[in-house]
C-alpha cells in the first residue's frame, strides 16, 4: 500500500517515513512530487494544501487525510474527488493542545499579559492589578466541535464559566448552548472573551467583523484560532482602538504567514501567534492515520470524517 504525502515540504518527509515505519512499518511512504512515482500506485493521500486538479488524477486513490483538523484548504479544490472519503485530522492530543492553548489565551487576556510584554520590553516594573478575577468573565465558544468542546471541558476545569454556540443544537451539563444565526445575539451579549473555533465555511467568512464585535459586551477580549477568512482584521482594530475590545490573540490571518506590514504585529491590544494552537506532532498524526487506514482496510467507519452537505 501506497501513501502519498504533501505536508511540511519534501524537507519533511524523512520525519514522516521515520513516523511511518514506527506505527505502519507495511506502508510505503512517498513524497507527492516524486517523478518515479505511478500515480496509479498511490492508495492513500496525506495533505495540507494539494494543487487542485492533483488528487482527481489519481485513479487508485481510496481515501485522502488532511494533515489538520481544518480542510478548507483542501475542498477548495474544485476536481477534489468528493466521492471519496476526506478524513479531518483529529487525534486526542490535537484536542488536547488546543484546549491548552485556549485555556492560556483567556488567562492572558484576562491577566493582560500582553501590557506585561510590553513593560517588560521597555523595562517598566508596572506593576497593575487585574481588576478582576478570570472566573469573574464568561467564555463564549463558537463552535462545539471536537476542538470547542475540549477547550470548554478544560476552561470550566479552570473555574471559568463557558457559553457556546454551534450550527445544530448541543445539551452539555452544566453549560448553555446557543445554536443557529436565531440565538446568536443572545450567545454573543454574553460572552465576555469570545473565542472562534468554527471551520471556514461560506456561512462563516467574515463573521469577525464589526456587526458582531458591536454585539459583545463593552472591553470584551477575542481569542480566534478558528481561521483567517473569518475575520475582518481592520474591524477588530478599530474595536480594540475603540475599546469595544480590551484584547485580541490572533493565531490565523488571511495571509500566511502574517506580512510584515500587518499592523497586528505592533498593535498594543493584540497578540499574534503563527498558527500553532495546535499542532500534533508528525508522530502523533502518523499514528492516527495509521489507525484510521488500518479501520478502513477492515471495513469499519472512519472517524472526523468531512460532510460535502455541511461543507466541514
Ligand atoms: P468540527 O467540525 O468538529 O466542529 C465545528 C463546529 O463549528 C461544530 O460545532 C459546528 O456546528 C460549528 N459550526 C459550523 N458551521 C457553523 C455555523 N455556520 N454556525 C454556527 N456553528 C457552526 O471541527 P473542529 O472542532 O475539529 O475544528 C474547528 C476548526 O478549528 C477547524 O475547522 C479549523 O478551522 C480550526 N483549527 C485551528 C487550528 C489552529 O491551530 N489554529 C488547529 C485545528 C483546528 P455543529 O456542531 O452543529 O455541526
Ligand atoms: C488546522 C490544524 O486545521 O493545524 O489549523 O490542524
Amino acid at each position: 500500500m501506497i501513501l502519498v504525502v504533501k505536508s511540511g515540504g519534501e524537507q519533511a518527509l524523512p520525519e514522516w517515513r521515520a513516523c511511518f515505519a514506527e506505527v505502519a512499518p507495511r506502508l510505503e511512504l512517498r513524497w507527492w512530487d516524486d517523478p518515479a512515482l505511478d500515480p496509479a500506485a498511490i492508495d492513500y493521500a496525506l495533505v495540507w494544501d494539494p494543487e487542485p486538479g492533483r488528487l482527481a488524477r489519481l485513479p487508485r486513490l481510496r481515501a485522502i487525510f488532511g494533515s489538520g483538523a481544518g480542510v478548507d484548504a483542501i475542498v477548495a479544490d474544485p476536481h477534489l474527488p468528493r466521492h471519496l472519503p476526506l478524513v479531518r485530522c483529529v487525534p486526542p492530543e490535537a484536542t488536547q493542545r488546543m484546549g491548552e492553548f485556549v485555556c492560556w489565551a483567556v488567562l492572558s487576556l484576562n491577566r493582560d499579559a500582553r501590557r506585561m510584554a510590553i513593560g517588560q520590553a521597555k523595562r517598566d516594573w508596572d506593576a497593575f492589578d487585574p481588576p478582576f478575577a478570570a472566573a469573574a468573565k464568561t467564555v463564549g465558544i463558537m463552535g462545539l466541535g471536537a476542538m470547542g468542546l475540549r477547550a470548554a471541558e478544560m476552561l470550566r476545569g479552570l473555574g471559568i464559566p463557558v457559553i457556546g454556540w454551534s450550527r445544530t443544537r448541543k445539551t452539555m451539563p452544566g453549560m448553555e448552548c446557543f445554536a443557529g444565526p436565531a440565538e446568536q445575539a443572545a450567545f454573543l451579549a454574553r460572552s465576555d472573551v469570545l473565542v472562534c473555533l468554527l471551520p471556514a465555511t461560506p456561512e462563516t467568512a467574515g463573521l469577525i467583523a464589526a456587526p458582531l464585535l458591536s454585539q459583545l459586551p463593552p472591553g470584551a477580549g477575542l481569542v480566534q484560532v478558528g481561521r483567517g477568512a473569518h475575520q475582518v482584521l481592520p474591524d477588530i482594530i478599530a474595536a480594540l482602538d475603540s475599546g469595544r475590545l480590551s484584547g485580541a490573540m490572533l493565531d490565523v490571518f488571511a495571509t500566511e504567514p502574517l506580512p510584515p506590514e500587518s499592523p497586528a504585529w505592533a498593535h498594543p491590544r493584540i497578540t499574534v501567534t503563527p498558527h500553532v494552537a495546535s499542532t500534533p506532532s508528525r508522530l502523533e498524526r502518523a499514528h492516527y492515520v495509521a489507525g484510521c487506514i488500518a479501520r478502513f482496510e477492515r471495513g469499519e467507519t472512519l472517524p472526523n470524517l468531512y460532510v460535502p452537505e455541511r461543507g466541514y
